[in-house]
């Protein structure tokens, strides 16, 4: 997969996830994606293709032997110029017949006869996704390059409780925009940090800051999506798991560089994002202090600086920074990149970016200044590995600049 999808042939199979299918429709012609729709014989039972139709703007195809194409090639003819097929929802039945080759319907033979990615969202009782004959159709498809979305954990149509719900319309579409990222860090692998840390004071209290984690979790997402291995170090966040990365939690900024130093070997890319607490408190109280009438006063060590101390290293990876500024965000930015010696760093304002979903990032290279327009984090971290991958290619070209 190399690029975002432009042309999508989405295959609806029979199963009661099928009325979700016409909302993915719509949600992924609203993105600009032109999507021509193959059901099954059984897709029709649950959902009419009218709607598809209405939904798609084109005539929508349901048999191998429909006369409407010119070619009378439909099997061969639809996935030719598509970007990708993505089957949602693909029934236990319709996973069997991808995992054998069975071409006994347009859907299934023109699955067959593509050379385009596959995608496919599998719906079905919980109970029918754990049977060995599914897993095993599962295993297979993955050893055969499908990429497989979902599916979630939760409550089913018939009442029962497990995996087998299809991944609702929303979360498909990021899923498949992830799925056709160019895949610029292949075989590479990228370490990240993320979050805030938390310097203990007695056993309830700390000191921490407002880092919420998001940026640091959509950049260890996007190098996933870029074809990296992904570790995340990160700090205390209330975000949920990440199962594109291999997460070590830590709290403290002392954790978080044993953390990166246990995991640095062969580590390509060190993207430092954490926002890491400055100072610690010396001697911490193992129990909670009590409160009393008098002030207290706290004695605060410095940290130690993490991407600092990385990128001072023998056969350093190629490290990035990040810079959270109140003003002056270009001078102060590039001053910081300079100080730390960092071939690149992000930066961007706090009163724009703490714990917000948007942000604005400008990348300060050896080139100069480059802006990245307000946009969800996501799309920011995709924009930032693209640059990473960039300005890594170039470094291993010539590995003795910063
Ligand atoms: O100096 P400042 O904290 O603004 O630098 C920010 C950059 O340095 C970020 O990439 C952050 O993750 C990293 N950093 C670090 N260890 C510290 C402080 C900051 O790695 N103790």
């Amino acid at each position: 997969m190399s690029d975002k999808p432009k042309r999508l042939l989405l295959g609806i199979t029979g199963g009661v996830g099928a009325y979700k299918a016409a909302e993915l429709a719509r949600l992924l012609v609203k993105r600009g994606i032109d999507v021509q729709v193959v059901m099954t014989q059984a897709a029709c039972q649950f959902i009419g293709p009218a709607t598809l139709q209405a939904l798609s703007g084109k005539p929508v195809f349901t048999d191998l032997w429909d006369n409407r194409i010119d070619t009378g090639m439909a099997h061969i003819e639809f996935t030719r110029g598509v970007d990708g097929v993505m089957i949602a929802p693909a029934s236990a039945d319709f996973l069997f017949k991808l995992a054998h080759g069975v071409a006994d319907d347009l859907l299934s033979t023109l699955c067959l006869a593509r050379s385009c990615p596959l995608l496919a969202a599998p719906a079905m009782n919980q109970q029918m996704w754990s049977n060995a004959a599914t897993q095993r159709n599962v295993a297979q498809l993955r050893r055969d390059g499908v990429t497989l979305l979902g599916p979630d954990y939760g409550v089913q149509a018939c009442g029962e409780i497990g995996m087998g719900r299809m991944l609702e319309p929303e979360a498909l579409v990021e899923r498949i925009e992830a799925a056709f990222q160019p895949k610029v860090l292949k075989d590479l692998s990228v370490l990240v940090t993320a979050g805030p840390t938390f310097e203990a004071i007695d056993a309830v209290r700390g000191i921490t800051n407002r880092s919420s984690g998001k940026m640091g979790f959509a950049v260890a997402r996007a190098a996933h999506e870029a074809g990296a291995r992904v570790t995340l170090v990160a700090g205390p966040t209330c975000l949920p798991p990440l199962s594109d990365a291999t997460v070590l939690p830590v709290e403290s900024a002392q954790q978080m560089l044993d953390a990166v130093e246990r995991a640095i070997d062969d580590v390509d890319i060190f993207i430092s994002v954490a926002a890491v607490a400055d100072y610690y408190v010396l001697n911490p109280s193992e129990q909670k202090i009590k409160k009393d009438a008098h002030i207290l006063t706290l004695e605060l060590a410095p940290n130690p600086d993490i991407v600092a101390n990385i990128v001072s290293r023998p056969n350093a990876p190629f490290c990035v920074g990040f810079a959270a500024e109140s003003e002056n965000l270009y001078e102060f930015a590039e001053l910081k990149r300079r100080r730390k010696n960092l071939p690149l760093l992000a930066a961007n304002l706090v009163q724009d970016a703490v714990g917000t979903d948007d942000s604005e990032l400008v990348l300060f290279d050896d080139e100069g200044a480059h802006p990245l327009a307000r946009a969800p984090k996501q799309v920011l971290a995709r924009q930032l590995i693209a640059h990473i991958a960039k300005l890594f290619a170039a470094h291993q070209q010539s590995p003795s600049a910063p």
